[in-house]
């Protein structure tokens, strides 16, 4: 071979790694895209198997915490609930608050839903809301949603935290959905769910944190949840509304719309 293509061939080489290098992206601390089962930690790969039905655009780089494998909302799921949250919803109504945004599962199917003069999403931990962020690049949503990081209860509340202006924004124009922690996987192995002793917070704190200043709330609750605790938060004379979200003819979990909400129509 000539010395002028062994040139050619080592700057060949050399550009390709270069390109390469540029490719690999630093993700932030804690935050992953997995590509292959073997990099995944033991107990999560079980959902990383179902990533493609989580989400369709896996492959164009989603990223995750390893957390967010157990409460991310499928993209079905979630597409089916901001339907319904938008056929639902009182036409004066016209922001949406996520309180537990996670990873965006939900968030990006509100913003994608078009129902939404705005989409606020909070999330306490920063690692999960650069994912959320990340993840509504791709959904090509991202700048449909105001970011919070932060406490809901704080930013939301009356308190020195509160975000100027955003409570009285909701309670006029706002719903809020909350799809909040269910303390773990061992929700699962409870025939009837007990509300008021979820961890890290009951039912009750947060029916009466945001009822104090909205009348539209949409829970995002386990499937067994114990309806008689839901009808609870419901007001004397007034009717809730509880729907089931099922794959595979099975229910994955179920939503309670709580407040100014229109009958869900039965083709819905
Ligand atoms: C079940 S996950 C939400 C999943 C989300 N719906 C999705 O599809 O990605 C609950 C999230 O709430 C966050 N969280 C817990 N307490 C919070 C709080 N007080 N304020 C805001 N976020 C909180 C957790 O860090 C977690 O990411």
């Amino acid at each position: 071979m000539g010395r002028k293509r062994r040139r050619q061939q080592k700057d060949d080489t050399e550009n390709q790694l270069e390109k390469k290098r540029q490719h690999i992206e630093v993700l932030p601390e804690g935050v992953h895209h997995y590509e292959h089962i073997n990099q995944v930690p033991l107990e999560v790969q079980h959902y990383f198997r179902q990533r493609h039905n989580i989400w369709s655009k896996y492959d164009d780089g989603v990223w995750m915490t390893d957390n967010a494998w157990y409460g991310v909302s499928q993209e079905l799921v979630a597409a089916k609930i901001a339907q319904h949250v938008a056929l639902m919803t009182p036409d004066n109504k016209s922001i949406l608050i996520d309180a537990f945004c996670g990873v965006g599962g939900n968030t990006i199917a509100f913003a994608l839903s078009g129902r939404w003069k705005r989409v606020y999403a909070i999330e306490k931990d920063p690692a999960t809301l650069e994912c959320a962020r990340r993840n509504a690049e791709i959904y090509g949503v991202r700048d449909k949603i105001t970011w919070f990081l932060g406490n809901c209860f704080e930013l939301l509340g009356p308190g020195e935290k509160a975000v100027s202006g955003l409570r009285e924004l909701v309670a006029e124009y706002g719903i809020i959905f909350a799809s909040p922690p269910w303390g773990g996987p061992g929700y699962k192995l409870d025939e009837v769910f007990n509300l008021n002793t979820m961890q890290p917070y009951s039912l009750e704190h947060i029916f009466n944190e945001f009822s104090s200043f909205t009348r539209c709330i949409v829970l995002y609750l386990p499937r067994t949840s114990d309806l008689s605790q839901i009808a609870a938060c419901v007001e004397e004379g007034k009717k809730g509304q509880v729907v089931h979200y099922c794959t595979k003819a099975s229910s994955r979990a179920l939503c309670a719309y709580l407040g100014d909400f229109a009958k869900l129509p039965p083709a819905a």
